[in-house]
């Protein structure tokens, strides 16, 4: 999908369908780490209006998935607990260069493909058929967001950096992303 160029492995669709309380407190964590993100973007780069504007619509919904997804763990009678990390996200992080401008792009780049991936799983929750109906259809009403989300990020990096550049570190990224995805354990975590 998009600019993936790896498959999530059926297993881990299995996986997660029957570890689904597990999946919803880790996507819980996810959206949570979104909007932080998001926020993040905005305190890092106060001087980019338009960045500013784009990655304040992208806090404002992560932060409404957050409340979201916590409500229907809450509707289950499930606690978010602690965070047990995300290693795929941390490792994709560290293609990210230290130095600006290229952090910025990098930045950028790295959260369109943490986005273009979710969107990818969550398409996959929302049709199967062994999770419960209710559940798959948070999922599906997510896949579209996560999907603008995805573009929003791209669109951004086009508004500071050449489009030649930004599609060719997209290509980079997206590879060294599919070379994770591809050592990933099907473990049952949002990106595991
Ligand atoms: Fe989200
Ligand atoms: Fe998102």
């Amino acid at each position: 999908m998009l600019c993936l160029k790896a498959p999530t492995h059926p297993e881990w669709v299995h996986v997660a369908a029957t570890h689904i309380a597990d999946i919803m407190r880790d996507h819980a964590h996810c959206e949570k780490k979104a909007a932080f993100n998001a926020l993040n973007l905005i305190m890092r780069y106060p001087d980019k209006h338009d960045l500013v504007r784009e990655a304040l619509v992208i806090l404002e919904e992560e932060t409404a998935h957050f409340k979201l997804i916590l409500g229907e763990l809450e509707q289950r009678g499930l606690s978010l607990g602690i965070d047990a990390g995300n290693p795929y996200a941390q490792q994709l992080s560290s293609i990210i260069s230290k130095r600006e401008p290229m952090r910025l792009l990098d930045s950028l780049l790295v959260d369109c493909l943490i986005e273009a991936r979710s969107c990818e799983r969550f398409t996959l929750l929302a049709g199967c058929e062994s999770i419960p109906p209710d559940i798959r259809g948070i999922y599906h009403t997510l896949m579209a967001s996560e999907e603008g989300h995805y573009t929003t990020f791209v669109a951004i990096a086009k508004r500071y950096f050449p489009a030649n550049l930004v599609d060719q570190r997209l290509e980079e990224i997206a590879s060294y992303e599919a070379t994770i995805v591809q050592s990933l354990t099907n473990q049952p975590a949002m990106h595991g």
